[in-house]
């Protein structure tokens, strides 16, 4: 792949998973708007008027054939965004985030192309809110089959820069919502400029290799620093802090409001004892 200098468009194109749903929305409607020519893709039909230069073609993340089918051969990058969003059922985790997220990789290896994936802070939501800053560096700490599937799609970066040298970028998104609500959110919300802001960064990055991102904004009371941002030369320009005043105290169990990927903890959650130990 030709090294690029951060700020250049790239010339080839880029297919979006996941196009359809409220963050391939926003994206895509961003990346057109800065001219990238989009495949967008989505098991839904896209549900805007298709933006100045895209395409939609529908395919299942879980039938590698099909996904193959619409992704053209001059593909650049693929921004990975489809799949289960939250915690579900072990079969629908498996099909649609672990062998979906596989079988990009493996297109991805096919066509020599860069993956941009939606990660989450749920790959170390059960770091307690009192141990902070957590950094890339720190162990995985999944609160769920969600977050575990997310960790396996970082793993899965890391051995196929390692083997294959398929450059991939993992943005452990927080909270992307158009403004923060909650008390949580000051942490972890990312606004939708700032998503945009970070997906380009990672677009036009000249030489990321395996990285990892915090896909947050630049929240003055952040838990999460210590990652890849400079590298891949993402800087946020929002602030949840802005909002501080309007926003309401988190709802939600004690288990949730100890741990930082908050309800996803809580859900299911049996264990007895002192969670610190
Ligand atoms: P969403 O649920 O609105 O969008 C996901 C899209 O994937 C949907 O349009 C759905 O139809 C599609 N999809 C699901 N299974 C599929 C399959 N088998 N084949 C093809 N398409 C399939 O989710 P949202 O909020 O837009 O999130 C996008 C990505 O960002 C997800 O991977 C999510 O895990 C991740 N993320 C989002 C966060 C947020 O704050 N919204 C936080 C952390 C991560």
């Amino acid at each position: 792949m030709a090294m690029l200098t951060q700020g250049e468009p790239r010339a080839e194109r880029v297919l979006l998973t996941g196009a359809s749903g409220t963050l391939g929305r926003v994206l895509a409607a961003g990346l057109a708007a800065a001219g990238y020519r989009l495949i967008l893709s989505d098991l839904v039909p896209f549900p805007d008027p298709l933006p100045e230069g895209a395409t939609f073609a529908a395919a299942d993340l879980t039938d590698a054939d099909a996904l193959a089918a619409i992704c053209p051969e001059d593909v650049g990058s693929i921004i990975h965004f489809g799949g289960i969003n939250t915690e579900k059922s072990l079969d629908l985790i498996y099909s649609a985030n672990i062998y979906g997220t596989t079988h990009v990789f493996e297109l991805a290896k096919a066509r020599r192309a860069r993956v941009i994936y939606a990660s989450s802070n749920h790959t170390i939501g059960f770091y307690p809110r009192t141990q902070q800053p957590v950094s890339i560096d720190d162990p995985y700490r999944p609160d769920g089959y969600y977050g575990l599937s997310k960790a396996y799609a970082e793993l899965l970066g890391r051995m196929f820069f390692d083997k294959h040298g398929i450059e991939s970028i993992h943005l452990r998104i927080g909270s992307c919502l158009p403004e923060p609500t909650e008390t949580r959110h000051l942490a972890t919300w990312l606004s939708y400029p700032d998503l945009i802001r970070l997906v380009l960064a990672a677009l036009q990055a000249g030489d990321p290799r395996f990285a990892v991102v915090w896909g947050i904004s630049r929240n003055a009371r952040r838990w999460w620093s210590g990652d890849d941002a400079a590298r891949v030369g993402y800087e946020p320009q929002d602030d949840a802090e802005t909002y501080a005043h309007s926003i309401r105290e988190e709802s939600g169990s004690a288990v949730a409001r100890h741990f930082q990927g908050g309800s996803m903890c809580s859900r299911g959650y049996t264990r007895p004892d002192d969670p610190d130990r």
